[in-house]
């Protein structure tokens, strides 16, 4: 569609006043030269109120670092942001806002372009999703254990009211070695719920070398409806890690996507360095990435949100603790597991950060 320059200009009008985030447009002394009417909806107040005040003066109380976000802009010309910064509105409303800046250069001047978003829903969203999953995963552990626990409960019952009666030394000795195997299957699952309870014994080592053990361990090689790709990075150098835990880590990822592959398919195992890791909470370090990715049918939905958790397993006889140890595993290398995954594509991303 063509407009012409006239229809144009007034259309961009009424897309820039209906746009739902706030547009702010401030001069290099942060005083408002432009605003669209999500800003007035947003601050509760009139456009000739705003237009050539002060940023500060439109808020009885804000947390936004207007000098950080825009300092960056200025010199580098790239988007910066703030998250979830308190604001208290000259009526006394209080909001959590998102705010991205950008400069923008016209006519030799700067302007700051600053979008606001109120973010309160979402975050409330958030929470209450979260509420959620966490509800629904300690639901399905408490359920998982119950049903772990009460076979072998019953088995020891069961031998411990034979051994009663039973006056047969061999009979009485059976029942014994069932109790014992009970038990200790019950001190297993124990053990395995606990995680693993030894620091990480790191070495320096090849991570390509620890991958083919996986793949021989899983007899990757020798599948025939399943496919395997490799696709290293030979440049990658020695990483210092517990090869014992990695192997492990890798080796239930990889059987997990065996599993999933139950018509067969392609399972490709991909390293690379990545430069830039961002990691929750902690500054970008340069990481080690290992990508385990299949084309089977995707994790299922009711277990997207809780799939790291304890016991969250979808598979009869599963015990859904394969990932959970996983994570904790890779956290004992200051590292970070997460997966994407949609019907024909699910991967895996373990990220160990290198050490200095
Ligand atoms: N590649 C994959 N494709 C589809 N679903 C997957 C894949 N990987 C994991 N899942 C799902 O995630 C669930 C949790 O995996 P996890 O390894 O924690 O436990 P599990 O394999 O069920 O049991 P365990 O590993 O303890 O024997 C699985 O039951 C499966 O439903
Ligand atoms: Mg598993």
């Amino acid at each position: 569609m063509t407009i012409n320059n006239n229809v144009s200009q007034e259309l961009f009008d009424i897309i820039w006043q209906n746009q739902s985030t706030a547009v702010m447009l401030l001069d290099e002394n942060y005083k408002l030269i432009y605003t669209n009417n999500s800003t007035s909806e947003l601050l509760g107040l009139g456009p000739k109120r705003i237009l050539g005040q002060h940023f500060d003066s439109l808020f009885n109380y804000h947390s936004i670092d207007l000098k950080s976000i825009t300092q960056y802009s200025y010199v580098d010309g790239i988007d910066c942001y703030q998250h979830r910064a308190d604001v208290v509105f000259i009526d006394a409303r209080h909001a959590k806002l998102t705010i991205s800046s950008r400069q923008i250069k016209f006519k030799n001047h700067i302007y700051m372009l600053l979008e606001c978003r109120q973010t309160d829903d979402e975050i409330k969203h958030n929470q209450a999703s979260n509420q959620m999953h966490q509800y629904q995963a300690a639901r399905n552990l408490i359920r998982g254990l119950a049903h772990e626990i009460k076979n072998p409960l019953g088995g020891i019952r069961g031998a411990a009211q034979l051994l009663q009666y039973e006056v047969d030394q061999q009979e009485r000795d059976q029942c014994a070695e069932l109790i014992i195997e009970q038990a200790d299957r019950l001190r297993e699952l124990v053990d395995r719920l606990l995680g693993p309870n030894q620091l990480p014994q790191k070495t320096y080592g090849n991570i390509h070398q620890t991958l083919e053990s996986v793949i021989k361990l899983s007899t990757l090689d020798n599948c025939t409806n399943i496919r395997l790709k490799k696709d290293y990075d030979p440049s990658i150098p020695d990483v210092y890690i517990d090869q014992g835990k990695v192997q492990q880590v890798v080796l239930n990822i990889v059987r997990n996507a065996q599993q999933a592959l139950v018509d067969g398919g392609e399972i490709t195992i991909k390293t690379r360095i990545n430069h830039q890791h961002r990691r929750p909470g902690k500054a970008p370090k340069k990481a080690l990435l290992i990508q385990i990715s299949d084309n089977g049918p995707g994790i299922h939905h009711s277990i997207k949100e809780t799939l790291f958790y304890p016991m969250t397993t979808n598979k009869e006889g599963g015990s859904g603790l394969g990932l959970s140890i996983a994570q904790t595993l890779i956290d004992q290398h200051d590292g970070y597991i997460d997966c994407d995954s949609w019907p024909g594509h699910t991967e895996f991303n373990i990220y160990l950060p290198f050490t200095d």
